[in-house]
């Protein structure tokens, strides 16, 4: 059976870009093989210097994920630290990984090309994240554009390992979701939470209508007709709603009489409904961390039973008895 795998940091508040572009890609891949689905906490290490935060963040993450349709018993799905061989594999695979190839990796160069001092984690993250792809042997990760270069890393560390000690990982293959999975933010550049420019699945309802309220629009008046095309707040509608509706919404923009605050507020009602079901199953999933963290364990289990058997492999290999 296809492995796919693939992990999401916990940065404290999911919007509805990474929804889009990530989770629900992800709720509907456990349709098509056996999807692997972690928190990636160890990699939010790397900039986050707050303990509580960070452990908070961390459950937060794992909540998010269950109300939104990733099935812990259907599923692996695990915080990453709760599988400490991660750690261990980082090491053998650092030892086969030439520092040029970090150099080249984007998050270092980023920090070195703003100024931003890197720490040893920030420069060796795509080491860590190979070894997230290979400890279960996975054969497909589905990421953004940004993450295409660590999976490219990984396969050439993989390549290294496997001719320095011998067979021990599966080569993975990197799978770019279609371009349609970039959304905008309320000011119209990708929405991002390092632009300011989000709107979150789980936020109160009142700051949540505020941001709808303050997308971006032209001047044009409300008797004029407007391309929906050029219009952030049909480009975020026709994602959600069915094609029918769609369709309607851009008829009425073309046809003038229709304002920028109508379509806002209708804009507003569809977000708030379609995630009305997942807002509650969060609020279930909240009020009830026995089962929370009964499911964590239950995920625990089964990726070490994975990670065991490539780990005696490995251990192997490298003389580590
Ligand atoms: P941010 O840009 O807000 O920091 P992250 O980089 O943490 O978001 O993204 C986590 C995941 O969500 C990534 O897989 C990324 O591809 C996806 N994602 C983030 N923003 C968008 C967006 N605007 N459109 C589509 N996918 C997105
Ligand atoms: N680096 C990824 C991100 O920033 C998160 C991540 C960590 C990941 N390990 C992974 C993604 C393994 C896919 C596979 O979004």
């Amino acid at each position: 059976m296809l492995k796919i795998l693939s992990g999401i940091k916990p940065s404290g508040t999911l919007h509805i870009g990474n929804y889009l572009g990530m989770i629900r890609p992800m709720v509907e891949s456990q349709e098509r093989g056996q999807l692997f689905c972690f928190v990636a906490n160890m990699h939010s290490l790397t900039t986050l210097f707050d303990g509580p935060q960070m452990a908070k963040n961390s459950l937060d993450a794992m909540i998010d994920l269950m109300a939104l349709g990733i099935d812990p018993k259907r599923s692996v799905f695990w915080l990453q630290s709760d599988v400490p061989e991660v750690a261990e594999l980082t090491w053998y695979l650092c030892n086969v990984t030439p520092v040029g190839l970090l150099e080249r990796c984007h998050a270092y160069k980023d920090a070195q090309a703003r100024g931003i001092p890197a720490n040893h984690g920030l420069f060796s993250y795509p080491v860590l994240m190979a070894a997230d792809i290979l400890l279960y042997q996975s054969n497909l990760v589905p990421v953004g554009r940004d993450q295409k270069q660590h999976v490219e890393v990984t396969r050439d560390i993989a390549v290294k390992f496997n001719a320095a000690y011998g067979e021990a990982f599966t080569l993975p293959e990197p799978e770019i979701a279609a371009e349609i999975a970039t959304i905008p933010g309320t000011d119209g550049q990708k929405m991002s939470k390092s632009y300011g420019n989000t709107v979150e699945i789980f936020g109160e309802e009142k700051p949540t209508r505020k941001k709808i309220m303050g997308i971006v629009t032209d001047p044009t008046p409300v008797e004029e007709p407007k391309d929906p095309d050029k219009s952030i707040i049909y480009g975020i509608y026709r994602l959600f709603a069915d094609d029918g509706k769609a369709a309607d919404m851009a008829q009425r923009f073309r046809a003038g009489g229709y304002g920028y605050g109508e379509a806002k507020k209708e804009l507003f009602e569809m977000l708030w409904a379609y995630f009305a079901p997942f807002r509650e199953k969060r609020r279930d999933l909240a009020a009830n961390l026995d089962y929370v963290n009964e499911m964590r364990k239950l995920g625990a289990d089964k990726a070490r039973k994975i990670a065991a058997a490539t780990m005696s492999r490995v251990r192997e290999l490298v003389g580590v008895i």
